[in-house]
C-alpha cells in the first residue's frame, strides 16, 4: 500500500506542485525541515561542482530559491560563468527527492541582497568576516575568522565590514524534478515552466 506524503495529490500534480512549494517555503524558516539544507550544484568549465547550502527565501510568484553566499567563493565565479545551478532537496523521512534548476543571479548591491544582509543576525554575518576567501590554501587548521572575534557578543556594528562579502544567489526555477519512492513502486513527475504556467506529466522513474 502507498504511504508517501504525495500519494493523495497523485490525481491532481497541479496541487501537488503547490504541496511543493508549501514545503520549500517552510525550508526557508524551519531549520529542522528537510529542504533547508538543499546541494547546490554549478558548473566550472563543463565540470559539476556541487556543496550543501542553507535555503534562505523562497518567493513561489517569482519562482525563486534563494541563499547567501561568499562573494569571494568559486560557486560565485561558476555562476558568473555559466548563470544556472540546480538544488537537490532530499526528504530521507518521508523518502523524496526533489531537483530544481533554473537561471541563476548573483545579487550584490541591490535591495535583495541589502534586506538579507539586514535579516541575518550578527552570528550569522561573522563568516563574511573571513580574512582569507574561501578555498584559499592554509598552513594548518586555521578557522577563517579575524583574530579576537567572539560569537557570544558580536554586534551587527561590528560585522558592517562583512557586507562587502556578501551576496544572495536567486535561482529562477524552469524544471521541477519529483522522485516519490515508495514502497509500492518509485513514482516520479516532472514540470517544465512554459512562460505562463507550468507543463506537468509523469515520467519513468
Ligand atoms: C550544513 C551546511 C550548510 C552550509 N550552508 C552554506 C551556505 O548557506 N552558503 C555557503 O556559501 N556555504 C555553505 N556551506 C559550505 C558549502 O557547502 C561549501 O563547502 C562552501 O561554501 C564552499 O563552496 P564552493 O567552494 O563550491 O564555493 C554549508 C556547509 C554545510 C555543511
Amino acid at each position: 500500500m502507498s504511504t508517501g506524503p504525495w500519494t493523495a495529490w497523485r490525481d491532481r500534480p497541479d496541487l501537488l506542485l503547490q504541496k511543493l512549494w508549501d514545503e520549500l517555503a517552510r525550508g526557508a524558516y524551519d531549520a529542522t525541515a528537510a529542504c533547508h539544507w538543499p546541494t547546490l550544484a554549478t558548473v566550472e568549465d563543463g565540470e559539476p561542482r556541487a556543496r550543501t547550502v542553507v535555503l534562505r527565501e523562497v518567493n513561489r510568484e517569482a519562482r525563486l530559491l534563494i541563499c547567501q553566499v561568499d562573494n569571494r567563493s568559486p560557486k560565485v565565479a561558476q555562476i558568473e560563468q555559466q548563470p544556472i545551478a540546480e538544488w537537490v532537496f532530499h526528504d530521507l523521512a518521508a523518502r523524496w527527492q526533489l531537483r530544481a534548476r533554473g537561471a541563476t543571479r548573483i545579487h550584490r548591491d541591490d535591495d535583495l541582497a541589502d534586506r538579507r544582509w539586514a535579516e541575518t543576525p550578527a552570528p550569522g554575518r561573522a563568516m563574511y568576516l573571513a580574512p582569507h576567501a574561501p578555498g584559499t590554501p592554509l598552513p594548518g587548521p586555521e578557522v577563517n575568522l579575524p583574530d579576537n572575534i567572539d560569537l557570544r557578543t558580536l554586534t551587527l556594528a561590528e560585522t558592517e565590514a562583512g557586507r562587502a562579502n556578501f551576496c544572495v544567489l536567486a535561482t529562477t526555477v524552469t524544471d521541477f524534478d519529483l522522485y516519490d519512492l515508495d514502497p509500492a513502486g518509485h513514482v516520479r513527475h516532472r514540470w517544465t515552466w512554459n512562460g505562463q504556467g507550468w507543463d506537468g506529466c509523469w515520467i519513468a522513474s
